[in-house]
């Protein structure tokens, strides 16, 4: 197992194009200027021993065992810190090199544990691999003298511990936390023999600002940190690369095995979205794939209140088939349908989509996207011509204005978000637009240079003032768009955003943001640089989220900023394979790559390769299964991965349609909310046990790696498989690599894609064609994808959610760090530790009207229904906003959202709901039922396993 110091080159990369030559050892070398004479040497084959550096990291050169002779220069030069200039003449080993080497050795091992034999690093610890490379025979100073070996360990972070008797105070785990995470969480406190690592103000690592993302403990040269797992369960024995089942980031990890049992997480420093860095989820909230509470045996009922019945695979499949067929021969074609999951790999994805199309014969197919960003689809292709962000994430370190929008990267996106807090310290300016204080707004180091704290609901007409701005103050890239984009809608859209209605001051009052502050902000996009927008759910989740994704686009049409690095309109995907479950064809209007079921020339492709006539017409999006479940006329759906019941709005509307079908089938790792309401549960597959692919939010589609075997026996595109078959419709795949070569065969977008391209490049950025054979990190360079640009008009039509003397205040929604969506995984991972409930936030101004103290039990009442929340007073928040995020079942946030949605894509509205807060006593009516029908369901779970034990 290689360690990340055997790799190590010392100092970054320089990214210049003159080059220097010189000599080192006698061998004449010609690197980059800028670069470092350790990296100069490890380039060329010589490896200066080092501690403090490291080449993720900016060289500091604190430990001075890389000293180098320099001809003509005084003294013994750091090597991590010198750089490379024409003409050098370095000796890396000398006589008086290896003694001054020694000494250093010398000095850091007599403050050293010698119990090396134990030590969990044994074997790949930079200390003892130096000491070796110096050869290191004696310690002259013994070991009795004053010393840190009864420093006491900090044990307090679930995932990682602090051992303080073996920190060589190299700072390295202080750069990483400010340079790579950008938590500043770490100081050297004290001079001399009493410095030390604290974190926070010395408070545990648990109790200060740290967000457990392991960049410390990777870069940790020693045992100092280490993961709790590796103590535990000793070094690995094999490593495979894998992409995180987690966020749309999509960051390259070593899962590092023993055996059948994950040793560790590593985060992949060649991964081309993450550059090595990672999360607390991706990196270490990896508990749930063995957690006890799986289901690893199928079972079926009649009904949802009896006894789970644990059976075979062949049993519960027959059963399903069966199922299908009956409902479809009693109730016609269209009464069954299936929910693909941004969860589950692409390949999974595709199959679930043809399994409906080609073997239920019907496009009643959707997905979770439904619900998160399908206005993004359907806005960047009106406009762009592409269902697509239109960058990498590399692009953001050629930003000079950052917009986020509706976003907030440092908890759903924290990868990206320590990117962008990189180039945010570099100088590039950041306006944020939210009606909630993110991080983002005041981070160390980090100051939004404006923050549109909006209502909720008032995106459009933000979007518009921002509009009239630039182009009633001439700030228009007129250049761009008489070249790139439509004239004539251009001319309409320019004359509706110039109206005085959509100017910052007439819509003051509707927004609540100030109209001076809002010119300052549309001054600094159009004019500051390369601008570039990142937005999220908080655009999208809305009753006009399509018409803001459009907006998003105009302005960045407008302003030029589209076509290069550093600018462009890039949604942040909530879910791992968001992008990639909408490319494969999930929506019931769509085959895969985004092209119309009524397509003819396209159908006909699909009809020859599936050997089956399709339907037509589209099918029913989720909220139409909803309904038409409770017409009657929808009986039978197939569910995989995805918890309908928890994350869809309006819940008691959602559990209602679902209590009137026939056949609820679930496939996934737990009982979860959905499965409370299921017929068949199908047990589902980990993403640690399959092979198959991701597409993150750059639209790069990664590989996915089974790394042991599946726990339940079949990998999710396994079972859809044998589910078409049971339907007598042949699916033969062996591997997931004949699906995508499936996929590339019938989507011209994917047309170069394969398992062996995609191993050979380490990921590959759609579209990947005969144009584009290595992919396509940015679009739209020299022409949009639809040819020319297209300006649509985004007239703000106000949200029907009102607030009245009866609901006076807005409800919105988000996410927190250490949880994940419906919370299924990272509820079952040591991540409850800091946060193990949905808290209501809210104003102390609104809390002190209401005589809410912090931590009160309050009812939140809108016109959906009722739950109660604990509640957290902050002026993070506006009066009259309140906030919540939804990772708990029994905080019943989505039973309070309403069925508001977006009018293109019936994208729910959970961003805003007019809500009244009192303080209570109890529990809502629902959570008391939802409480009695969990114990009940639990009970029947817990005699299924009984019996099948
Ligand atoms: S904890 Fe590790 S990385 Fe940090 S100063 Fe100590 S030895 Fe260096
Ligand atoms: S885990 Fe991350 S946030 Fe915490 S101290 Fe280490 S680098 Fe900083
Ligand atoms: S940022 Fe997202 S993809 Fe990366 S480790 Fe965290 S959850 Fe996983
Ligand atoms: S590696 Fe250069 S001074 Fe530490």
């Amino acid at each position: 197992m290689l360690s990340i110091a055997e790799n190590d080159r010392g100092t970054p990369a320089a990214t210049a194009t003159a080059t220097v030559t010189l000599e080192i050892d006698g061998r004449t070398v010609t690197v980059p200027a800028g670069t470092s004479v350790m990296r100069a040497a490890a380039d060329n084959g010589t490896a200066i021993p080092k501690l403090c550096a490291t080449e993720t990291l900016t060289a500091f050169g604190s430990c001075r065992l890389c000293l180098v002779e320099i001809e003509g220069r005084k003294g013994y030069p750091a090597s991590c810190t010198t750089p490379v200039a024409a003409g050098m003449k370095v000796k890396t080993q000398t006589p008086a090199l290896g003694r001054l080497r020694r000494n250093v050795m010398e000095l850091y091992i007599s403050d050293h544990p010698l119990d090396c034999l134990t030590c969990p690093t044994n074997g790949h610890c930079e200390l003892q691999d130096m000491a070796g490379a110096v050869g290191l025979r004696e310690v002259r100073y013994g070991y009795d003298g004053a010393n840190h070996r009864e420093a006491v360990k900090d044990e307090s972070n679930p995932y990682f511990t602090f051992d303080p008797s073996k920190c060589i105070v190299c700072s390295r785990c202080v750069r990483a936390c400010d340079e790579v995470q950008g938590t500043f969480a770490l100081t050297i406190q004290g001079r001399g023999f009493d410095s030390k690592v604290a974190a926070g103000q010395d408070e545990s690592f648990l109790g200060s600002e740290c967000v457990s993302c392991g960049a410390c403990v990777q870069a940790c040269p020693t045992a100092t940190l280490t993961e709790k797992s590796l103590i535990e369960l000793g070094q690995a024995q094999r490593s495979v690369v894998t992409t995180c089942a987690y966020c749309g980031v999509g960051c390259s990890f070593r899962a590092e095995m023993k055996g059948e049992e994950l040793v560790r997480m590593v985060p992949n420093l060649d991964g081309q979205a993450n550059h090595g860095h990672s999360c607390v989820k991706g990196r270490f909230a990896l508990g749930y794939a063995t957690h006890r509470d799986r289901i690893t045996t199928p079972m079926i009922r009649s009904r949802i209140h009896e006894a789970w019945q644990p059976v075979s695979w062949e049993t519960a499949i027959a059963h399903v088939a069966a199922e299908f067929r009956r409902i479809q021969a009693a109730h016609g074609k269209h009464s069954v349908g299936g929910i693909t999951s941004s969860r589950c790999t692409n390949e999974e994805t595709y199959l679930v989509q043809k399994l409906v199309r080609a073997a239920f014969g019907t496009n009643n197919v959707d997905t979770c996207a439904r619900v998160c960003h399908s206005p993004t689809g359907y806005g960047l292709k009106q406009t762009l011509g592409e269902s697509a962000g239109t960058q990498d994430f590399d692009s953001v370190m050629q930003a000079d204005v950052v917009l986020v929008i509706g976003a907030n990267p440092t908890d759903g996106h924290p990868v990206f978000a320590s990117r962008l807090k990189q180039r945010l310290r570099q100088g590039a300016r950041l306006i944020v637009i939210d009606p909630r204080r993110i991080d983002l707004v005041r981070a160390p180091h980090v100051q939004a240079a404006h923050h549109l704290k909006l209502r909720p609901g008032t995106n459009v007409a933000v979007l518009n003032a921002l509009a009239h701005v630039i182009v009633t103050e001439g700030l228009v890239d007129d250049a761009f768009v008489a070249a790139r984009c439509e004239a004539p809608a251009f001319a309409k859209w320019r004359a509706f955003v110039a109206q005085e209605r959509n100017s910052p001051e007439a819509l003051q009052d509707e927004t609540g943001v100030d109209a001076a502050e809002l010119r300052a902000a549309a001054r600094l996009y159009a004019t500051g640089g390369n601008a570039a927008i990142y937005y999220g759910l908080g655009v999208t989740e809305h009753s006009q989220g399509s018409t803001a994704v459009m907006g998003i686009a105009n302005l960045a049409m407008a302003t030029g900023n589209l076509g290069r690095a550093g600018v462009g309109v890039n949604p942040l995907r909530g879910q791992n394979n968001v992008q990639g479950s909408c490319d494969m064809g999930s929506f019931p209007h769509e085959f895969p790559g985004y092209r119309h079921v009524s397509d003819t020339a396209v159908r006909q492709s699909f009809e020859a390769a599936w050997g089956v006539p399709l339907h037509d017409e589209p099918g029913l999006r989720i909220p139409n299964m909803f309904e038409a479940a409770l017409d009657g006329s929808f009986k039978g759906l197939y569910i995989e991965g995805e918890d309908i019941a928890q994350s869809d709005p309006n819940t008691q509307h959602v559990t209602a349609a679902l209590g009137a079908m026939e056949c609820v089938v679930v496939q996934d790792l737990f009982l979860n909310e959905t499965a409370k309401y299921a017929h068949v549960f199908l047990p589902g597959s980990s993403f640690l046990e399959k092979d198959g692919t991701f597409t993150n939010a750059e639209r790069r589609i990664s590989r996915v790696r089974k790394v042991m075997a599946p726990k339940a026996g079949y990998a999710d595109w396994e079972i859809t498989q044998l589910i078409a078959q049971a339907l007598g419709y042949p699916m033969q795949y062996t591997h997931p690599s004949q699906i995508m070569d499936e996929i590339a065969a019938l989507t011209p977008t994917f047309a170069g894609v394969s398992f062996d391209k995609i191993d050979k490049l380490g990921s590959i950025q759609w579209p990947c064609n005969d144009e584009q054979p290595e992919g396509t990190p940015t679009m739209h360079v020299d022409a949009f994808v639809r040819g020319k640009g297209k300006f649509m008009l985004t007239e703000y039509v106000p949200t029907p959610e009102k607030v009245t003397a009866r609901f006076p205040l807005l409800l919105t929604t988000g996410r927190i760090l250490s949880q994940y969506n419906v919370g299924a995984q990272t509820r079952r991972t040591p991540n409850v530790l800091w946060h193990d409930e949905d808290r209501l936030e809210l104003h102390p101004h609104d809390a002190e009207e209401r005589g809410i103290r912090d931590g009160d039990w309050v009812g939140v009442e809108s016109r959906a229904g009722d739950t109660v929340l604990r509640a957290r007073i902050t002026d993070r928040l506006q009066p009259g906003v309140v906030y919540t995020t939804f990772h708990f079942p029994g905080s019943g946030a989505n039973v309070v959202t309403t069925e508001n949605s977006d009018w293109a894509t019936n994208c729910p509205e959970y961003k805003v709901t007019a809500v009244q807060i009192t303080r209570v006593s109890q529990p809502s009516d629902w959570q008391r039922r939802h409480q009695a029908f969990t114990e009940t369901q639990l009970d029947l779970l817990g005699a299924a396993r009984a019996a099948a034990d």
